[in-house]
């Protein structure tokens, strides 16, 4: 990016919110950061040493791998795990996803067009219709493909053999997940928020990577604001280098990283713009009352889902706000952080 580019994102200097479209080039940048092999992959021990074991079991058989199905909220590696699964198995990757695969015969060409052994990836496979879905089924079992040709009394049906193959699949959400479709994965990782310490390594290799200069304290700051999630952590330190090299040495220190942080509208737990906005309705405009999702969703001005996959989960962490059968409240913190004081009667 050039200076120029580069001072169009930091504008005048007012706080602004962290532009949710990453620019082009951004996504290229942000390619060149995903780890490649499981040991590049910092964090979420356990599922690492479960699929590291699930991996290392199938090439001693000579078998393509179970079928594996990724959940956790965006921005955790799911994406980075299937590529990685494929490059450790020296195999092909295909990536789909749900939403694209419409048609049974969207999915027939994918499959048909695979070589054995190669990893089929479909993100967000909970979206994917049912008609494909069905096909699916055969295919991960049987290596078979079931078509119907031609309508009414003259249809039949065919066979088709297609490759052994290992389907990954990755979702925000394991619960609209079919449960015959979730059955037939042999293997289900789920991936948790990362601790700030993981953070903290994560932000020195990608800074590492990319030719930032940047101290331990630097790195541990971003890392704390990063709300769990290495995307999050990747775009901040991103930001914080547009802020160094612009109004500063190009060196991120703990010091410059909490003006950049701050300069971008990021408190020091992390919240951006609308995770504040959804503090700040629960606790003004509805005084501490239970609020429904879709009106929470309604007031902030974002998608019911986006909220509930992307906002919810850390919310919920940081103990924020808790979840009641009648809807979401405030918690004590939330108030405090907001520096309101609790109406009494609200608090249950
Ligand atoms: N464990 C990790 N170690 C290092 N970097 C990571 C790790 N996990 C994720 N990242 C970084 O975070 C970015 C986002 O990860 P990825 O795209 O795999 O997430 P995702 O779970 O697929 O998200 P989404 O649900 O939005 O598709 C990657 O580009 C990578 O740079
Ligand atoms: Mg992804």
């Amino acid at each position: 990016m050039t200076t120029s580019a580069r001072r169009e994102v930091l504008g005048d200097g007012a706080a602004r919110p962290l532009d949710p479209t990453p620019s082009v080039p951004e996504e290229i940048e942000e390619a060149g950061l995903r780890p490649r092999t499981l040991d590049e992959f910092i964090g979420q021990g356990q599922l690492v040493e479960h699929l590291r074991i699930v991996l290392e079991a199938a090439v001693q058989r000579g078998k393509p791998v179970d079928h594996l199905l990724f959940a956790g909220p965006p921005g955790l590696g799911k994406t980075s795990l299937a590529g990685i699964v494929s490059a450790e198995l020296g195999v092909g990757l295909r990536v789909t996803s749900g939403p694209v695969l419409v048609r049974a015969g969207d999915l027939a060409s994918l499959l048909t067009d695979l070589h054995e052994g190669d990893v089929l990836f479909i993100d967000e496979i909970h979206r994917m219709s049912r008609s494909v879905e069905e096909i699916l089924y055969p295919a991960m079992e049987d290596s078979k493909l079931d078509f119907l040709i031609g309508k009414g009394p003259t249809a039949r049906s065919i066979r088709l053999d297609v490759p052994h193959f290992t389907l990954i699949g990755a979702t925000t959400r394991t619960g609209l997940v079919s449960s015959p479709l979730r059955d037939r994965f042999g293997f289900i990782g789920r991936l948790d928020l990362y601790a700030t310490q993981d953070l903290e390594a994560i932000v020195l290799r990608s800074a590492r990577i990319l030719g930032v200069d940047i101290d331990a304290d630097g790195a541990l700051r971003i890392a704390g604001r990063s709300r769990g999630t290495p995307r999050i952590a990747n775009r901040l330190l991103r930001r914080v280098r547009d802020f160094v090299e612009v109004r500063g040495d190009g060196v991120i220190t703990g010091e410059t990283a909490e003006r950049g942080l701050a300069l971008f509208g990021i408190d020091e737990l992390g919240l951006d713009k609308v995770d504040r906005a959804i503090l700040d309705a629960l606790c003004r405009r509805f005084a501490g009352r239970p609020v429904g999702l879709t009106t929470l969703a309604q007031c902030v001005g974002e998608e019911t889902d986006t909220l509930e996959d992307a906002y919810e989960p850390f919310l919920l962490q940081q103990g924020l706000i808790q979840r009641t059968p009648r809807g979401r409240v405030p918690t004590q913190r939330a108030w405090s952080h907001l520096g309101l004081i609790a109406d009494e009667a609200a608090l249950f």
